[in-house]
């Protein structure tokens, strides 16, 4: 038997705008534990290593930071706080269901594009 493949991935946005940048991001002084506060999570419930916590830059949804991308799935998780992290933990990563009410709006997250169609709209 190989070396299992993790079975969730957590894109964590850990991108911090310079100080006096007027546009938001994930990374404040008061959201800057987040990532460690999930990472520590999953260790406590046994879990680190089937799920894997990555630290990411900019996921180019910074208004509705701090944003997490939970693969598969392309789940979108935003506004994330403490308490959000642990629900996502259980109801999504160990119970199989989305939280939803958590989830990025629609208009802010449409279908994705393939690759392929994105090559035929830049010739035209
Ligand atoms: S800074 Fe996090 S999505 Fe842009």
């Amino acid at each position: 038997m190989g070396l299992a493949q993790p079975a969730f991935y957590m894109f964590k946005c850990e991108q911090s705008a310079p100080p006096g940048m007027p546009k938001p991001s994930c990374v404040s002084p008061q959201t800057q534990d987040l990532f460690g506060y999930l990472a520590q999570s999953l260790m406590q419930k046994g879990i680190m290593g089937t799920v894997q916590p990555i630290r990411t830059a900019c996921l180019s949804r910074c208004d509705a930071g701090p944003v997490m991308l939970v693969e598969p799935g392309h789940t979108m998780y935003v506004s994330l706080t403490k308490e959000k992290i642990d629900r996502i933990i259980d109801e999504h990563i160990i119970g199989g269901n989305v939280v939803d009410e958590y989830v990025i709006d629609s208009e802010l997250w449409d279908e994705p594009i393939a690759a392929a169609t994105m090559q035929e709209q830049m010739k035209r």
